[in-house]
């Protein structure tokens, strides 16, 4: 089994280049099946999420080249069935950006019902709405969602919440319709836009992305682009709080500083310096942290994908933190965890209360999900002594080269898969 070993106690310093961000690349692989001319994508995350999603592509027939690790030329004209199945696709959520996208382009697909996820119940009645709202048949049976459409017409879609993924999926399913389909109270995160951006450079007409009214105007068809995936926020989130908990110095290249102000604003509220440039920013964490209430809120607040990583930094702060998650509602699994490591987390519904305490001690801890997984990543190195971390499989579904990136900055940290390669890791790193 895939593990990290951790020794902790070294402050982070130096550069980080983030990659391409995951959540677009997902959504723009998927968009990138609605034309039959050749894209080509750059800055693609060579990350799990995305990789399964190209092979959920090939196997219907679209011819993926890699040009090199983060460069891939996409050409779907020879699509030969509109049905996405298999276990291993079940397993990424955004495998349901390939119904917009079929839908869009053939009028009709069939893709494998997701399948569960750690971190809430994540329904998707909202792009089913979106897509019978555009005159598509939608059903789920034996364990597949089905939409079929004789013509797709546009119509007026107000999202009950809002959703990164039915804004995303409506988008796509839309593009083609006949007349101005309009998406209210729409998701206004950087790869809602991000993705907007690459239907556009293929032909689309999307207005109002970033705002929560999206206009699309139908188009005839779409048609060749090259295009370069926006930086991953949360990755280079990640690395800022990395910064903050292990008191270090971080400066994180490759960046859109406006996509990180949120979780900029709060690291300099807990008592961090942030610094700012063009496309980097610099984090140095000199003092013990200090104590905030933050709640999670769809972009421009501050992420659900960060809440884990700022719960573990606050749970080092000095004083009592409140954080609120209100997007998902079963993200705080990891906080037994961390209590394992010394944290003193209580939590109450989606309100975790936090009294910092003024060191972890390292552990065997299991990674549950992704972000949370990633934040357990950020207690292992901040804490005394030697952690191993399980599971680590959900980390590198949207890590890319996680502890290698982490070694430059001069963590003490190894991907190991037995017992042997730990003793090892401790024996050179004393
Ligand atoms: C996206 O998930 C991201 N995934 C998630 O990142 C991220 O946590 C989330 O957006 C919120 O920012 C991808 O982009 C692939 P939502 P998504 O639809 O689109 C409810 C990560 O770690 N909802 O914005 O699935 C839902 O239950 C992952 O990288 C409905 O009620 O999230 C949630 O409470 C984890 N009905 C809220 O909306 C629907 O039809 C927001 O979910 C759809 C969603």
């Amino acid at each position: 089994m895939e593990q990290y070993v951790i020794k902790g106690g070294t402050p982070l310093v130096g550069e980080v280049e983030i990659g391409g961000a995951k959540n677009a690349a997902l959504g723009i692989l998927a968009a990138s099946i609605m034309t039959d001319e050749t894209v080509l994508i750059s800055n693609m995350p060579d990350v799990r999420d995305t990789n399964i999603m190209l092979q959920a592509m090939e196997n219907i027939g679209v011819l993926i080249k890699r040009i090199d690790r983060h460069t891939v030329e996409i050409n779907a004209s020879r699509i030969h069935s509109q049905v996405i199945e298999g276990d291993y696709v079940k397993r990424i959520r955004a495998s349901y950006y390939l119904l917009g996208a079929l839908l869009g382009k053939y009028k009709q697909g069939t893709v494998v019902f997701p399948g569960g996820c750690a971190i809430g119940a994540r329904p998707i009645d909202q792009h089913i709405k979106g897509f019978k709202a555009l005159g598509a048949d939608v059903d789920i049976a034996h364990g597949m969602v089905n939409a079929k459409a004789s013509a797709l017409k546009a119509a007026h879609i107000y999202m009950d919440v809002v959703t990164v993924g039915a804004t995303i999926n409506v988008m796509m399913a839309s593009v083609m319709a006949e007349g101005q389909t309009i998406i209210e109270n729409a998701a206004k995160e950087p790869h809602v836009v991000d993705v907007a951006n690459f239907l556009n450079s293929m032909g689309a007409n999307i207005k109002g992305a970033g705002t929560d009214v999206i206009r699309i105007k139908g188009v005839e068809r779409l048609h060749r682009s090259e295009y370069m995936i926006i930086p991953d926020q949360i990755e280079a989130g990640t690395f800022m709080f990395a910064a903050a908990v292990t008191k270090g110095d971080i400066t994180v290249k490759n960046v859109i500083p406006k996509h990180l102000e949120s979780i900029s604003a709060k690291l300099i509220e807990i008592g961090c310096e942030v610094q700012e440039s063009d496309d980097e920013v610099r984090v140095v964490a000199s003092k013990r942290l200090s104590h905030t209430q933050v709640k999670t809120l769809p972009y421009p607040g501050f992420p659900t994908d960060m809440q884990p990583q700022i719960t573990v930094a606050l749970a080092l702060g000095q004083g009592i933190s409140i954080v609120t998650e209100s997007i998902f509602e079963n993200r705080f699994k990891y906080v037994d965890e961390l209590t394992r490591m010394g944290a003193n987390v209580k939590v109450e519904g989606n309100t975790a209360i936090i009294d910092g305490v003024q060191k972890y001690t390292g552990a065997e801890i299991t990674a549950p999900d992704l972000r949370a997984g990633a934040a357990l990543v950020l207690a292992g190195l901040s804490a005394e002594g030697y952690t191993l971390i399980d599971d680590v499989k959900y980390i590198e579904r949207g890590y890319e080269d996680f502890p290698e990136k982490l070694q430059n900055l001069g963590a003490k940290i190894a991907r190991v898969d037995s017992e042997r390669d730990v003793q090892k890791f401790k024996l050179r790193v004393g």
